[in-house]
């Protein structure tokens, strides 16, 4: 385990995530680490494939990356992950937070597939059912990533553009966010890719445009993706799977208890 519990960050990291809406931060995780996430991040995917239909019979959006929401209640041993102290010290650090909080985390592996779908551009932040936009989305591949096997891409500064619309992360429907920019200069709207070694991660804010290209590699390229949101912020009331099913939540009340503990 990496015995580091906190990183300080320069003045430059925090200024550029806050004008890029986006940060690339290496080697922050040890290679012991990224091979006990990924022993366990390939047991449950064994279990959570077993409990599916053949790809050609799955939704859309399942055959863009098999995914695993809240992989940290289903396996206690990644909780060293999604709670690890470096990366919510680095998040409060982004963020400006006294505290942050989970919101959820992820798995998301893309197998290698000749029918290997991409995760359209999007953003996040419409997808959550939050009042106050300040949670992001940490990205922890856990093998070298590129164009290859499906690295990220990210658009600078479209964190501060005031798009706020979800898309079909599956492609089907054809939706372009880039239409809602249209009018921009085509200067000032551009596509970064962030190939990453393995240990490095990004952190980007929800409402940042990304992209996630196709696997064409050999071998599966997998990812714990943890999403943090300051502490205080209120949710919308909105349906979501993970809040519906708690009774005493109500629009306004600030997210908080066990299912959303506070990380650092
Ligand atoms: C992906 O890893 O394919 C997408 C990640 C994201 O949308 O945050
Ligand atoms: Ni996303």
């Amino acid at each position: 385990m990496n015995t580091e519990t906190s990183i300080e960050l320069t003045e430059d990291q925090i200024e550029f995530y806050a004008n890029n809406g986006y940060i690339q931060i290496d080697n922050i995780l040890s290679q012991v680490e990224l091979d006990e996430l990924t022993a366990i991040t390939d047991e449950l995917n064994e279990k959570i494939e077993a409990e599916l239909p053949p790809m050609e019979e799955r939704g859309a959006y399942d055959q863009v990356f098999l995914q695993v929401v809240n992989a940290w209640q289903r396996d206690e041993r990644l909780c060293k992950f999604t709670q690890h102290p470096v990366l919510a010290d680095v998040a409060r650090q982004l963020l400006k937070a006294s505290r942050v909080r989970l919101w959820h985390d992820h798995l998301m592996t893309k197998f290698p597939s000749k029918d290997g779908k991409p995760t359209t551009w999007h953003q996040d932040f419409p997808y959550w059912p939050m009042n106050e936009p300040g949670g992001m989305s940490i990205w922890i591949p856990m093998q070298d990533v590129d164009l290859a096997n499906g690295c990220m891409s990210f658009v600078p500064g479209s964190h501060a553009w005031g798009v706020d619309e979800t898309i079909d992360l599956s492609g089907m429907r054809g939706d372009d966010i880039f239409e809602r920019v249209k009018d921009k200069p085509a200067h000032e709207v551009q596509r970064v890719y962030c190939p990453l070694k393995r240990g490095s991660v990004t952190f980007h804010d929800g409402r940042t445009f990304h992209y996630a290209g196709k696997n064409t590699s050999d071998e599966p390229r997998r990812v714990l993706s943890i999403i943090y949101m300051p502490d205080g912020t209120t949710y919308n009331g909105k349906p979501h799977a993970l809040t519906d099913a708690i009774d005493d939540l109500k629009a306004g009340d600030a997210f908080s208890g066990d299912l959303f503990p506070v990380i650092g």
